[in-house]
């Protein structure tokens, strides 16, 4: 497909300008009247006309298989799609991103992610600096750290060492690691586990410090700002409950509290030396940042070594989405594909499937990754947009998911299109569970694609009062996303691959992926309120039922 065709934006202020009139392009037109040629064509009849179609819409690239065929997809709707990216400027945008372009507008800041796992070696300027370095030395001194407290050479207060490595942070701060935890669990060290807390609710912190001896137990505390009312308070709590056991003694914090942050002037208040802290930047986005310092619980866990097999997945997969030509590029396809089905056939959501329980906490990380990033409804230009934007990302490991919500997913009245994760080798290889996963995974995707007709049912003696309730429509659609195994590599392609994806549809939208103006009224209301639940006079400022739930709560609590 030419790159060129239609109006191709090129520049940042090109694209800003540009962002708005999406559904104005001649390609957003084509694609409305080709999903009304689509829409009512059934996945049965498109694998019967094209016998090779599940190798044609099969690609591969940096170790990952995406079989897209049980798309509603034709190759006419690809090279649709693939001119709607082109005149969306997808390609120049992605060049900004990796040339370290202040593409963040709204923020003025370079979007600069891919830089935390460039090689040694490569420079990537900005404002006269060359990043990579800066990353290197901070990977070095995580690993140095890492290893200290792996080995053991790193000693709590009172000699004994550490056992327990507790991560206190929020949204970017906590789900990559907590998830990266899990993902990469049959590869961590045994001497010591990580926990983390993220929620101010106190339940979070007696839940995780449960069991843990104060004098075995380590606290990170990762906050890119360092002001996050949630892990600031929760920093507090285990810096007291910390100090109480190690006989209130300050010096105690410089062996059981390192900083993952950006602002040191603020780690320092807190009391931790600044000589233990790990710093970052302001071009990682939080939610981008699970393979920069704030990966520190998860090389602590898995090594360094394994860290770093980490950090070349995500760079194999940075490099296949930068090179590749786009009708082949998996980022470009899963993003473009997914716009084909938010905006063109309506759906609401994606359902992430992985078949494999390390993965438990996948689609949480993604969460953040999609919705905190394309969750927006304002151009580049600061217009409102007219067309939708991120879907919600949601799911849990198959098969459990079988058990609970698929039913939906098959006989429901909403379009769901699915993500199925699988792997071809299990981490652990017992029995014949894999092949009950994999053939699971295979068997509902099928059962999604095709269905079974009511001829089908009625021709299997099923009564016929009985089998509309048996019948299954099929045609939904579903992408098999498969590697070898999951290993800290296959990890990192995985992420890249989902990072990569949000970007494309962030530039296909218009908006500004890497800003999340929308979390901050929230966090003003409620530093507004938290004075109000304890002053001498019942609350009176906000609306009716503000007020009433204030006061209400206040009674019970005896105030
Ligand atoms: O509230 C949203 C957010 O700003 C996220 O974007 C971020 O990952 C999280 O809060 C935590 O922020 P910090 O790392 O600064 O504590």
């Amino acid at each position: 497909m030419p790159q060129s065709a239609q109006s191709s934006a090129t520049s940042i202020a090109d694209f800003a300008a540009t962002s708005g009139g999406l559904t104005a392009l001649p390609a957003w037109q084509q694609l409305e009247a080709h999903h009304a040629e689509i829409s009512p064509r059934h996945l049965r009849d498109l694998f019967h006309e094209d016998p090779t179609r599940g190798s044609t819409f099969c690609h591969t690239g940096a170790g990952v298989t995406i079989d897209f065929s049980k798309h509603r997809i034709t190759k006419r709707t690809l090279e649709l799609l693939l001119a709607l990216a082109d005149a969306r400027g997808l390609r120049a945008h992605m060049d900004a991103m990796f040339r370290g372009d202040k593409i963040n507008t709204p923020e003025n800041r370079a979007v600069l992610h891919t830089a935390l796992r460039a090689a040694k070696g490569t420079r990537i300027m900005l404002d006269g600096v060359n990043v990579v370095e800066e990353v290197h030395v901070v990977l070095d001194r995580m690993a140095s750290f890492a290893d200290s407290i792996r080995c053991g050479g790193w000693k709590g207060h009172t000699g004994k060492r550490i056992r327990h490595v507790i991560n206190i942070g929020i949204g970017g701060s906590d789900l990559g690691p907590a998830m990266a935890y899990d993902a990469l669990r049959s590869y961590s060290s045994d001497e010591f586990d990580c926990r983390f807390v993220s929620n101010v609710d106190a339940n979070d912190f007696v839940l995780a410090t449960r069991g843990c001896d104060p004098a075995e137990t380590l606290f990170i505390v990762s906050s890119k700002t360092f002001t996050t009312l949630e892990t600031m308070r929760n920093a507090q709590t285990a810096r007291a409950w910390s100090m109480a056991a190690l006989g209130n003694d300050p010096k105690s914090v410089a062996k059981h509290f390192v900083a993952v942050s950006t602002n040191a002037t603020e780690v320092a208040k807190f009391g931790i030396d600044t000589s233990n802290m790990f710093g970052f930047w302001d071009w990682v986005g939080g939610r981008y940042s699970m393979d920069s310092a704030i990966g520190l619980s998860t090389m602590i866990a898995v090594g360094p070594a394994a860290f770093a097999e980490m950090l070349e997945g995500f760079r194999e997969m940075d490099q296949h989405f930068r090179t590749t030509p786009f009708a082949n590029n998996l980022p470009v396809l899963m993003g473009l594909i997914g716009i084909w089905y938010a905006n063109f056939f309506g759906c609401q959501t994606l359902a992430v499937l992985p078949y494999d329980q390390h993965l438990d906490r996948f689609s949480a990380y993604l969460q953040q990754l999609e919705m905190e990033s394309n969750g927006k409804h304002t151009t580049l230009s600061g217009e409102r947009v007219s067309w939708d934007t991120c879907p919600i990302v949601w799911g849990q490991p198959g098969t459990n998911g079988q058990h609970a919500f698929y039913q939906m997913l098959h006989q429901g009245t909403r379009l769901v299109p699915c993500d199925f994760i699988a792997f071809d080798h299990p981490v652990h290889d017992i029995a014949n569970h894999h092949d009950l996963l994999i053939a699971n995974v295979l068997a509902q995707a099928e059962a999604l694609a095709f269905g079974k007709t009511l001829a089908e049912i009625t021709a299997e003696g099923v009564p016929a009062w009985l089998a509309p309730h048996k019948t299954m429509e099929g045609n939904r659609p579903s992408s098999m996303i498969i590697c070898d195994k999951l290993d800290p590599r296959a990890l990192g392609r995985l992420i890249a691959l989902y990072e990569h994806k949000a970007f494309t549809q962030g530039c296909i939208w218009g908006i500004n992926s890497f800003d999340q103006w929308g979390v901050e009224l929230g966090k003003v209301l409620a530093v507004r309120i938290i004075p109000e639940l304890t002053a001498a006079a019942p609350a009176t400022a906000h609306d009716s039922s503000t007020n009433n739930l204030i006061n209400r709560y206040r009674a019970a609590r005896g105030r």
